[in-house]
């Protein structure tokens, strides 16, 4: 990957068809590493045009958020510094979590352009094809594990404003999905290592349904109607910018949650809900629980209203009756 990532900036500085020999020659490989290096890259959406006799030519870019486009771009002090991309990979969150132990990680994200064993809450399988967000971000966050919760948050945050940041009307619903008219387009997942009142690391996984149809992805079992930014936008969007505004947003909240007042993440987060208020339903392992969505408490939890009188929900997949 970091060979491609240079073969790519040497292709894209010639200005005009450039050979295959000269090629090879600048980047130090054979004439058949420089066909796979090409094939590869058209593999990831570039538009390369070849001529016989004049050689290649790059004249379309990619929306894939490749490392080497990202640090173009991304305008972040630790998140997405260093970022590990695979094509395929089983999920972005069992390879970061390999790698979070290394105490250079902080801030490096693992992307992948499709999973084939994605995780989703509650051990539930989520499906990745082609099309999607799927990245794991590596945080070591000096914040009590008490509180660790919170960092969902801060990610459902920063997911919802990127989409936001896109010109679509995106919404929080307990614990951390992300909504567009009542379906979900995004989920977080938070997997931490931590002893006794200390975080050793966070792997934050944000999935979001780029460009797919949603059709695609309707077996997810989660019990939520499910949507994509392609499906509300009627077209594609670039998944390189919204990745970056999505780094971007979850720095400033990574930092945020650090430094200030722990409710305030809370705050924000419940200005950017449309579901306290709303009768819901909770549903846990063994039972479901029916009320009104009174609040979130400053620790991350949810307080229901029912008929029987209060209940703080620390756990469960919520359905709204909007
Ligand atoms: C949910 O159930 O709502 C959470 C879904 C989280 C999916 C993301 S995709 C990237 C990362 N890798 C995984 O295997 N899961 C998370």
């Amino acid at each position: 990957m970091p060979q491609l990532g240079k073969f790519f900036m040497l292709l894209k500085s010639q200005p005009n068809y450039v050979s295959g020999q000269v090629l090879a020659k600048n980047a130090g490989i054979s004439r058949s590493a420089v066909w796979k290096q090409i094939k590869a890259l058209r593999r990831y959406g570039y538009t390369i045009e070849s001529r016989h006799g004049l050689g290649y030519k790059l004249v379309g870019q990619t929306d894939l958020p490749l490392p080497w486009e990202l640090a173009r771009v991304l305008r972040t002090s630790i998140v997405g510094k260093n970022i590990v991309f695979h094509e395929t990979t089983n999920s972005t969150q069992n390879l970061a979590l390999l790698i979070a132990n290394n105490p250079d990680s902080n801030g490096t994200t693992v992307i992948a352009e499709e999973q084939n064993g994605g995780r989703g809450r509650q051990k539930r399988t989520w499906l990745s094809p082609k099309g999607g967000i799927w990245l794991s971000v590596i945080l070591k966050p000096s914040i009590p594990t008490s509180k660790i919760t919170l960092l969902s948050f801060a990610a459902a945050l920063a997911t919802c404003d990127a989409i936001k940041a896109i010109g679509l009307d995106a919404r929080l619903k307990w614990p951390n999905d992300v909504m567009i008219s009542g379906r979900k387009v995004a989920g977080i997942l938070l997997d931490i290592s931590a002893e006794s009142d200390q975080v050793n690391y966070a792997v934050i996984g944000i999935g979001i349904n780029a460009n797919l149809d949603s059709a695609a992805i309707s077996t997810r079992l989660d019990g939520a109607k499910i949507t994509s930014i392609s499906d509300e936008l009627g077209h594609n969007v670039s998944r390189l910018n919204l990745t970056k505004f999505l780094l971007e947003y979850l720095e400033h909240y990574y930092f945020g949650l650090e430094q200030f007042n722990t409710s305030a993440i809370v705050q924000k987060w419940k200005a950017r809900s449309d579901m306290l208020g709303r009768m819901v339903t909770v549903t846990q392992y063994n039972k479901t629980i029916q009320g009104i969505a009174a609040d979130v408490n400053d620790d991350g939890s949810l307080l229901i209203k029912t008929k029987d009188g209060n209940a703080n929900i620390v756990t469960g997949d919520i359905t709204v009756r909007y």
